[in-house]
Parts: structure tokens; sequence; C-alpha cells
């Protein structure tokens, strides 16, 4: 049975007392969770050695990484290493999101090497995807999704890419409050799934957890759970109050 993810993405926000207390507040409130359901929480870096020694003995809540650098160590002033993460707790790396692969350059040669890290490093990686509006307009989202797909994880062996998440994110629908419809959601979950089944087998697609990502609040978090492709979500703004992430982990738990 696939897991069911639900990622706190918190993005360039809190500071480290600020995130400590949240951390608290979400292990106080957090409902219990079956094996096959995960809770992440990717901190900015400097959080991580805290947020990883508050979740220590909580198995269904793990410490994330927002980024991690493409090459494993050397003269890269101001970067932050897979090996460095894996040491101070992290257990999942988002890698690709549509944030840094605009605002930071990142190519799909880059991305395809930090998730090589992150893998080789003994984490998990939560692979992004997803389309800007004016492909969407044109209706080639499909086709956009599965070439980033294609370039960033498809030089992976099957048994590397059990240990990789995808979140699928429509770049209009990141912050913009505008989330994409169930419907939409679920025709390019299914979409990606019959593109990991092309390339790796009908197993390997049953087996992938497809998150959803852009404006996922807990009003629209039972909608997009429900559908059959959709196996959690990653959060950006709702992350940041614990009553409404916690609204969204509760949708998932019921899904
Ligand atoms: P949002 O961000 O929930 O604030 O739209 C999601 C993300 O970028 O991961």
């Amino acid at each position: 049975m696939r897991k069911k993810i639900v990622a706190a993405n918190w993005k360039m926000n809190l500071d480290l007392q600020e995130g400590t207390t949240l951390v608290n507040e979400l292990l106080k409130n957090a409902p219990a969770l079956s094996p096959e359901r995960q809770v992440v929480i990717a901190p900015p870096f400097v959080h991580i050695a805290q947020t990883a020694g508050q979740l220590a003995a909580t198995a269904h809540i793990a410490t994330g990484a927002q980024n991690c650098h493409h090459e494993g160590a050397g003269a890269y002033t101001g970067e932050i290493s897979a090996k460095m993460l894996k040491s101070a707790g992290v257990q999942y790396v988002i890698i690709g999101h549509s944030e840094r692969r605009q605002y930071c350059a990142e190519t799909s040669e880059m991305l395809a090497k930090k998730t090589d890290q992150a893998l080789s490093n003994g984490m998990q990686v939560i692979f992004c995807c997803g389309e800007p509006l004016e492909i969407r307009d044109a209706d080639t989202q499909n086709a956009y999704v599965q070439q980033q797909l294609e370039e960033g994880i498809f030089h992976l062996d099957g048994s590397q890419l059990s240990n990789v998440v995808i979140a699928y994110e429509p770049i209009w629908a990141i912050g913009t409050g505008r989330t994409a419809s169930s419907a939409q959601a679920q025709d390019m979950h299914a979409h990606i799934r019959a593109v990991i089944a092309g390339k790796y087998g009908a197993d390997a697609a049953e087996n992938m957890t497809i998150l959803y990502g852009g404006s996922c609040k807990p009003s629209n978090a039972a909608e997009l759970f429900a559908c059959a492709d959709v196996d959690g979500g990653l959060i950006g703004g709702a992350s940041l109050k614990a009553d409404e992430f916690l609204g969204i982990v509760t949708a998932m738990t019921n899904s």
C-alpha cells in the first residue's frame, strides 16, 4: 500500500523560536497516524538540528529539508550538502521546487544530481514538478511535467525510485489562493502515474506517492485527498499555523 504524506514547506518563514513553538504545538495536537501515513516538517536549514531533536521520538513526523547542494562537498560558500543534512537528522529532501527553479536558476541537470546526492546519503526525495500558467493555458501541461520527470528522475533505477515521492505543484496555484480543482489535480496525478508505469512498470507506479501542492488548505484538502491518485499534499502557507496544518493532516488521516 502506498504511503500517504502531508509535508510542510515553511519556505523562508519563522525564526528559530517561532519554529520551535510551532513544532511543539504540532507534537501536542497531532492525531495518531497509522504506519502508512507520514507527516514531514521542512523548516529552514538553521532550524533543522533543533526540529530533528524535537521530532526524534515521533516516528510518524519526520524532519525534511527544502534543498540540498548538487555536489557532495567542497568550495561552495554558503551551501549545504546532503551528507550534512543526513547527519543532522533529515529524512526527506524537497528537490526541484518551482521557486528554486525560478529564483535560483536550478536546471534539470542540477536537480538530477541533487536527487542522487539525497538518495546516496540515505534520505527520501520529494521531487517537485508543475507547469506555469502559460503552459496550462496552452493545454500542454502533460508533456511539460513528463519532461521534468524524465530529466530529473528517470536516470534512477527502480530501487532508487522507491525512495522518491513526487509532488505536483502547478505554479499558478502556489501561494495564489487559486487551487487546482480536484479534477485538474486528479487528471495530472493519473498522468504522472502513467508516465511512471511506462518507464518503471505498474507496481512502481502503484506504489508511488504523488502529492498535490498549491494553495492546499483545511477547506479543500479533504476533496483533493479523496482523488484516487492524490496521496497527500505539500503545504506552504497553511503549514505555518498549527491549527491549519493539523486540519490538513486530519484530512489525510481520514482519506
Ligand atoms: P502554498 O505553497 O501552499 O503556499 O501554495 C505550496 C508550495 O509551494 O509547496
